[in-house]
């Protein structure tokens, strides 16, 4: 049994049933998103904090000129007047989508991942913004993602790819699902494919941050297709978290999903965002050095590596420039933790920040090893290296061995230098 006995139909057409995940900031690149799509299956790039992602591509200086504005609100905890430009939001948006779907070569499809707890302290408008320039860029599909806004879809309506665009979900509970699809009826608008993830994914988990390991990703995926069923809906389904071979992928097909959704596997290739030596820390975590916990500002449990960079953040907020996850009225809980911490500081004294860390600059400079609970597997996927270093794979190494491989076995790369 192997994934490439399945195919993944959406709108009348077949993909190969493997989905790159959304791993936000700049970790699914434009080219890890191509990889998959060049092969025929699905890449997924995300638009968490889009204006320095183009920066450090295109050389824009969307950060820069925001601060520049906002110069005077450095050193004031008050950040309210810190506000996106909308413009400046849509270009960005424009920019790295085009960029992203004008070098697509093969027959598969580039989505994007938008999470809507990226509040940008305007969570309407900018969000409205967000997925109105994706769809005018062309991008192939809008995965819905952490923080799921159920008015998503009426701020897309009057878009002219509102029909045409795919619109997914990503949801933890049939709970959840069921409120999104209660607007999607009034709307008349129902999500092309839903991707259920569960308790062993990476970036932000839709569970509690003591109780994500009473789930499993298995009961809730079978949850999700009884309740389609007995709804009499026809939607795809793709399991997504703790997916490590192609064998549990093809286990998931066979029980019904129309696909499967994997991304800590590809964190680790080539072509992901995340620096080598960062890379080289993934590969070499052991299962107690991954942690989930309430470092991120968002009010979501996040799993990550507890040599995270921003485990020991105490830097100035940031939110001139980035500011992406300030909520409506300029706040935020790190800007908070920061400022008290200050205030109890004692001169001499080291400055501590416990409980939040600064996310937009934590990930920005990935600083923020956040990953998926199977990290500690990914020496299983690739060489040890003569100079003690691991071989990074190429994504397409991991996409064919997902789509090819059987009974749980993993194809290592061939060695570097063959
Ligand atoms: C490094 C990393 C970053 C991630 N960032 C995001 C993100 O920004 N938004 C999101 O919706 N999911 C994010 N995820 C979740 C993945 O898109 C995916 O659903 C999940 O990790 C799949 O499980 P796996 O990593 O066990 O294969 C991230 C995952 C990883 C490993």
């Amino acid at each position: 049994m192997k994934v490439d006995n399945f195919r993944l139909k959406l709108g009348g057409k077949e993909y190969v049933p493997i989905v790159v995940g959304g791993m936000g900031v700049n970790i699914s690149t434009t080219e890890l998103a191509l990889a998959a799509e060049k092969l025929g299956g699905i890449g997924h790039i995300s638009d968490a904090e889009s204006g320095f992602v183009c920066d450090s591509i295109f050389k824009t200086s969307f950060v820069s000129t925001k601060r520049k504005r906002y110069i005077d609100c450095i050193g004031n905890p008050d950040k309210s007047r810190v506000q996106f430009d909308l413009g400046e939001v849509a270009e960005a948006q424009k920019k790295y989508i085009e960029y992203t779907i004008s070098q697509k070569s093969g027959n598969g499809l580039i989505f994007l991942n938008c999470m809507e707890k990226l509040t940008m302290n305007n969570s309407n408008e900018t969000f409205h913004v967000r997925l109105n320039a994706a769809m005018d860029a062309g991008i192939d599909g809008l995965t819905l993602a952490a923080g799921l806004n159920l008015r998503s879809l009426d701020l897309i309506k009057d878009n002219p790819r509102f029909r045409d665009v795919k619109i997914g979900i990503i949801i933890s509970s049939t709970r959840a699902l069921s409120i999104f699809l209660k607007r999607a009826v009034r709307v008349e608008r129902m999500p092309d494919y839903i991707i259920v993830e569960g308790p062993l994914a990476g970036g932000h988990l839709g569970f509690g941050p003591d109780d994500w390991h009473t789930y499993d990703l298995k009961t809730i995926f079978l949850e999700v297709l009884d309740f389609l069923r007995k709804e009499n809906l026809d939607i795809p389904v793709i399991p997504a978290g703790g997916i490590f071979t192609g064998t549990d992928a093809a286990e998931y097909l066979s029980m019904g999903a129309a696909g499967v959704q994997v991304a800590t596997r590809f964190a680790i290739s080539r072509e992901a965002g995340l620096p080598y030596q960062v890379k080289q820390e993934y590969i070499m975590a052991n299962e107690e050095d991954i942690v989930v916990n309430m470092a991120s500002t968002t009010g979501y449990p996040m799993r990550m590596l507890t040599s995270s960079p921003t485990l020991r953040y105490a830097i100035r907020p940031n939110c001139e420039g980035l500011g992406y996850l300030l909520e409506n009225g300029g706040k935020c809980t790190y800007i908070d933790a920061y400022y008290a911490a200050l205030e109890v500081k004692k001169p001499g004294e080291q400055l501590k920040v416990h409980e939040k860390t600064c996310l937009c600059t934590g990930m920005a400079n990935y600083d923020c090893w956040t990953c998926g609970h199977t990290t500690y597997r990914l020496k299983e996927t690739t060489n040890l290296l003569p100079n003690g270093k691991w071989q990074l794979p190429r994504a397409s190494d991991v996409f064919l061995d997902y789509q090819f491989s059987t009974d749980h076995s993993i194809k290592l790369p061939e060695p570097e230098g063959c």
